[in-house]
């Protein structure tokens, strides 16, 4: 297969690059090296992806980029590129959500529907759903979104939806539930924590830490996101790591990892925050036979010494 990664370099976007290029596909993998965090973390990311044959890099603005040629003898599009981060979409930056969340979104699947590409797999969040009325949350709850970012994200959903049904383009749309284990976005919460422990600096909780999330190591992500190119068109799929923790429970098991306490300030709620997540997951092990195979303990271990090799390569 060809196949083409968009977000290549970024956390999810690499491993999955490398998964593909490794079992044989031929990758053109897109990325525009935006701004949201160091360049230089980046390409670290890529560094053995680099080293793979099956592997081409493209360096390209998809809200500007004439991404035909790219796609013409394409299989499967995975859409990954976006500008992500809950807590930073108000105010001025919003701007960068709209043009890199829904602008590109259109403009890529403008381009595959008009190309031969088989399927196209859009990777999008469970900020679509806000403050849930229903825990786990079903794919058929109504989504809410209380921050900006879940709203573009919800609008590429949409967009995705409507290229199906009117271009016949074949889409499928996995809602990620917060991703970690190693390369994990320097913005996330497990990496700040991880990192200020390290640094013996305090870690800044938002909230009294009582927060859930149902947090989903990235091997399981890619798992789903590759069985998405076999999912049934027009469908819409939770990727949840099927267990929910405290914050605070996390911070734990971090502690208990590096052998060391991390002290902790408390700050205000973030806006936009929503106070629970948790992926109803039947749907996917229905359709898909998906189920998360990593738990919390494994993959923060796994995360951990990622920071610790990391640390020590400097
Ligand atoms: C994450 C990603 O950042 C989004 O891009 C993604 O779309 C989203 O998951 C999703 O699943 O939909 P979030 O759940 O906010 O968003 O994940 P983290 O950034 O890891 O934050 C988790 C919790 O830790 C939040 O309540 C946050 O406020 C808190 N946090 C984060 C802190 O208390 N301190 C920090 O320094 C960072």
């Amino acid at each position: 297969m060809k196949v083409v990664v968009t977000g290549t370099a970024g956390f999810i976007g690499s491993h999955l690059s490398e998964r593909l290029a490794t079992r044989g596909d031929w990758v053109v993998g897109i990325d525009s090296f935006s701004d949201y965090y160091e360049e230089s973390a980046k390409k670290a990311n890529i560094v053995s992806l680099r080293k793979l044959r099956a592997f081409r890099l493209v360096r390209a603005d998809l809200s500007t980029y004439k991404v035909e040629r790219l796609l013409q003898d394409a299989d499967v599009v995975f859409h990954l590129a976006a500008q992500p981060g809950v807590r930073g979409s108000w105010g001025s930056g919003f701007s960068h959500y709209v043009r890199d969340n829904v602008v590109a979104t259109q403009r890529l699947l403008e381009a595959a529907a008009k190309s031969k590409v088989r399927r196209f797999v859009y990777s999008s969040s469970s900020s679509i759903y806000g403050d849930a009325e229903q825990l786990p949350t079903p794919e058929s709850v109504t989504p809410r979104p209380v921050s900006p970012y879940g709203a573009t994200k919800l609008l590429g959903e949409h967009l995705c939806n409507l290229y199906h049904s009117n271009r016949g383009l074949s889409t499928v749309v996995l809602r990620y539930f917060t991703v970690y284990g190693p390369r994990q976005r320097p913005d996330m919460a497990f990496h700040r924590f991880i990192e200020a422990a390290l640094k013996g600096v305090p870690v800044t909780i938002f909230g009294n830490g009582r927060q859930r999330r149902d947090f989903t190591y990235v091997s399981d992500i890619v798992d789903a996101t590759l069985s998405a190119a076999e999912a049934e068109p027009g469908t819409t799929f939770n990727v949840g790591g099927g267990q929910t923790h405290e914050l605070i429970d996390a911070i734990g098991i971090i502690s208990d990892a590096l052998g060391r306490e991390p002290k902790m300030e408390f700050k205000e709620v973030a806006e936009g925050d929503v106070r629970s997540t948790s992926a109803g997951i039947d749907l996917i092990e229905k359709q898909l036979g998906w189920r998360p195979q990593v738990n919390l303990k494994g993959g923060l271990r796994r995360q951990v010494e990622w920071h610790l090799a990391r640390a020590k390569a400097r």
